[in-house]
């Protein structure tokens, strides 16, 4: 059984509090995009959940997301670990802001409720998820969504109107409970108008939603760090994207686009910058 795992992105990312559990009360817009990992689910014969992907360095057992779905999905069932196989064919690149893992977790979850004929319903199978990772819910869901909570509280929205998307990741790594700490720390100066990015999306304005993109991370990241990702989206702009933003904790970088062919050019011109650099539709 063959599976499409979608990359997400963040329109906008606000950090409202900290929680007594230790995670943090968000508001963020989602939308997930045509870049995505393929997962291959084989039965096998006597020898237990085996992960494997094409990135050598991806944890194989069950530290992998992907095998902990499998295994939240079965203990829901109330049945015992079957003999599967999962292959990932990674593209999403890793640490990225774009939910890959959490997005190869869902794409098991909702595998695994297919082979065994829908015995939840998409919302069961988000909750399941909940235990996985914190965007596995929204992953599971999937399209244009505004999720709260610990990111686990789903609204779907209006689908934002078609468009391309040029996703740029730079190549150095970030740390989420590192940039969450520090938002701690520090004052948020600037936050997102996540109610005007909603009345935007209810409206089909496109040029709207991307005026309004903002994550509050961008501001919290080491200086040096967030003038690479700010170099990127000055160069989206300049190209004719609508507006830019950083997805999650980053460091990726997208912009949107109404013409194909101003897309197209500057994902020529980030990918001389930037290997991992893309060129989507949303999804
Ligand atoms: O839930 P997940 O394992 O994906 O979260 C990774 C890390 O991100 C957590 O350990 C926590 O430090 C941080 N986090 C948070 N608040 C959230 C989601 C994640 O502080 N709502």
């Amino acid at each position: 059984m063959e599976v499409q795992a979608y990359a997400k992105l963040n329109l906008s990312l606000d950090i409202l509090g900290k929680r007594p559990d230790g995670y943090h009360e968000l508001r963020m817009v989602m939308q997930s995009i045509s870049l995505a990992d393929t997962l291959t689910l084989t039965e096998h014969g006597g020898e237990g959940l085996r992960v494997r992907a094409n990135l050598h360095f991806l944890p194989t057992g069950e530290r992998n997301l992907a095998a902990a779905a499998a295994l939240r999905f079965w203990e829901a069932r109330g049945q015992e670990p079957e003999d599967l196989d999962i292959a990932i064919e990674k593209r999403i690149p890793v640490c990225a802001g774009m939910a890959g893992g959490s997005s190869d977790a869902a794409a098991v979850l909702r595998a695994l409720n297919a082979r065994a004929g829908e015995p939840f319903s998409p919302l069961e199978l988000a909750k399941i998820g909940e235990r996985v990772g914190s965007d596995v819910p929204y992953c599971v869901l999937g399209g244009t969504a505004l999720a709260e909570g610990r990111g686990e509280i789903l609204t779907p929205l209006p689908p934002l109107p078609a468009c391309w998307v040029v996703v740029c990741k730079p190549d150095f790594p970030v740390s989420t409970p590192e940039l969450f700490a520090q938002a701690d720390r520090v004052k948020l100066r600037c936050r997102p108008d996540t109610r005007g990015l909603l009345a935007a999306l209810e409206a089909g304005d496109l040029g709207g939603v991307a005026r309004r993109m903002y994550n509050v991370f961008e501001d919290v990241m080491p200086p040096r760090l967030h003038a690479r990702v700010a170099e990127i989206k000055n160069e989206l702009i300049q190209r004719g994207a609508l507006g830019a933003c950083m997805s999650g904790s980053g460091p990726t970088a997208f912009g949107l686009f109404d013409r194909e062919g101003a897309a197209e050019e500057a994902r020529a011109a980030l990918r001389e910058r930037c290997r991992d650099t893309f060129l989507c539709r949303t999804v």
